[in-house]
């Protein structure tokens, strides 16, 4: 509930719920954080603000307590209570509210992204299933790595070390609940050998950079161009104060713009990272789906002790099952093993056997394949129907992965066009959410929407499409 609090001259908006101790606290910690109450503010007396806001004085005698033990506030016996000078810029807090927002079924879902979930090869699925059954023992049952079964983590090795060219051995594979939950376990362990913030790509994914957030550290951009990642840029802030512990890329497909990182820029990135000892994190979300050629190679195998490898099963086979997987530097597996431990034990182990056995199969492969050829034509069609309405594209986007960036051009607002297509009920997310601040920020930013091409079932895509290419018609003409 939100009130106003306005004792002593002082005129607040507090989001609270009223008759919880903890809630009073939140909120003006939260006020404090946001800048609202300034240091040096003077609070009311807790006579006059329990009057004030109608509770027990009690309740917010312990709320300054608890607010004066963390360093918010300050309170001498005899003197008033006044907020506290913070000794360093608090890290950005993850909102409030929940995150993101609860889902909207869009009647056009083009959301980026998400694969089309109708392509699941369940059969497959399903005979792995009873062949992880069958083979499974007793001692499987149990509490296992939390790095990972054997098993899988050996089949990831050898997937990853052939279709993505990672230098993977099975004891630096490290099994996650999606390549969110690995991205949080990473952050954790960076703070707790003293990290403050990490680097991403400007623009990035908004939900990867707020991960980390919530995991207690700082996000700082670094820009992106036709070649990918501005390497002298991260060079620069590396040289800087507050130095990032690592840097977070997506060497193969810039999320969202689309380009692969320069074969220059790889060099001097792993180089840089090497100078400094920054760990780079590769985020290689959609490494499987290149199609106009073979996918460029990982980045880690050329520094597997400076660099992450993330992959996700996210995109090939369906964000529902939570499973991806790491290939981590020496020093890492032990942290992530305890990080993971004591985030949730380790994944089921009967989805990690059926993933194995699906990776053993050749199943596994074979979907991709099959995925691929689907994701490609949906891709040119897309290219093809809207660059007729007058959307651009940029050629340094490369053809591969789930989405692709339509630029709007000039006068085109990117709201205008949202607002239009969610009028439709046509999900699609704009390009200004994906800048570090945001469309608004200090630099000029180009107006673009991102389509996610694969989410909708085939017989949805059409149509789905050409209400996309009426609504920018609409704003474009
Ligand atoms: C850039 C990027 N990285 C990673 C992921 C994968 O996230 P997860 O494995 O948690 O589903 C996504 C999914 O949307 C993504 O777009």
């Amino acid at each position: 509930m939100a009130i106003e609090w306005t004792s002593s001259g002082l005129d607040l908006h507090l989001d609270w719920a009223r008759g919880t101790g903890q809630g009073l606290a939140d909120a003006i910690r939260q006020a404090v954080r946001d800048g609202r109450l300034a240091a040096g503010t003077r609070l009311p007396s807790t006579r006059a603000l329990a009057a004030d806001l109608d509770v027990a004085r009690g309740t917010v005698t312990r709320a300054y307590a608890e607010l004066t033990a963390e360093g918010y506030l300050r309170s001498r016996q005899g003197a008033p209570t006044v907020v506290a000078e913070l000794s360093q810029p608090l890290p950005e807090t993850p909102p409030q509210r929940p995150w993101p927002p609860m889902g909207h079924e869009w009647r056009w879902n083009l959301l980026p992204g998400r694969p089309d979930t109708t392509l699941f090869p369940s059969t497959n699925w399903l005979a792995a299933t009873r062949r992880a059954l069958a083979g499974m023992t007793a001692a499987d049952l149990n509490y296992g790595n939390a790095l990972g079964h054997a098993g899988l983590r050996a089949e990831l090795a050898d997937y990853l070390g052939r279709v993505r060219g990672v230098a993977a051995v099975p004891d630096r594979v490290a099994v996650c609940s999606g390549y969110s939950q690995a991205l949080g376990l990473l952050a954790g362990v960076l703070r707790a050998e003293g990290a403050r913030s990490i680097a991403f790509e400007d623009p990035s994914l908004p939900e990867c950079r707020q991960v980390v957030i919530a995991a207690g550290l700082d996000v700082v951009g670094v820009p992106v161009d036709e070649r990918g990642l501005r390497v002298d840029a991260l060079a620069a802030l590396l040289a800087g104060p507050d130095a990032p512990a690592a840097v977070v890329v997506t060497a193969a497909h810039q999320y969202p713009l689309g380009a692969t990182l320069h074969p220059h820029r790889r060099a001097e990135l792993v180089e840089l990272a090497r100078a400094t000892g920054t760990l780079v994190i590769e985020d290689d979300y959609d490494g499987e789906f290149r199609f106009d050629r073979q996918p460029v190679g990982a980045l880690q195998a050329m520094a597997p002790d400076l660099v992450v490898y993330a992959g996700t099963a996210s995109k090939t086979l369906a964000p529902g099952l939570r499973l991806s997987w790491l290939v981590l530097p020496e020093r890492l597996i032990e942290p992530m093993r305890t990080a993971k431990f004591f985030a949730d034990r380790h994944n089921g182990v009967i989805e990690q056997l059926t993933f194995a056995q699906l990776l053993r199969s050749g199943h596994y492969d074979q979907h991709v394949r099959r995925c691929r050829t689907r994701y490609r034509r949906r891709r040119d069609r897309v290219v093809d129907t809207l660059t007729a309405v007058g959307a651009r594209f940029d050629p340094a986007g490369i053809a591969a992965g789930l989405h692709v960036v339509a630029l709007l051009g000039d006068g085109v607002p990117e709201p205008a066009v949202l607002a239009r297509a969610a009028r439709r009920s046509i999900g699609v997310e704009g390009l200004g959410r994906c800048w570090l601040g945001g469309a608004d920020g200090d630099r000029p930013h180009p107006a673009g929407i991102v389509i996610g091409y694969a989410a909708p079932p085939e017989h949805a895509f059409g149509p789905a499409l050409r209400a996309l290419a009426d609504v920018l018609s609409e704003e474009m003409s």
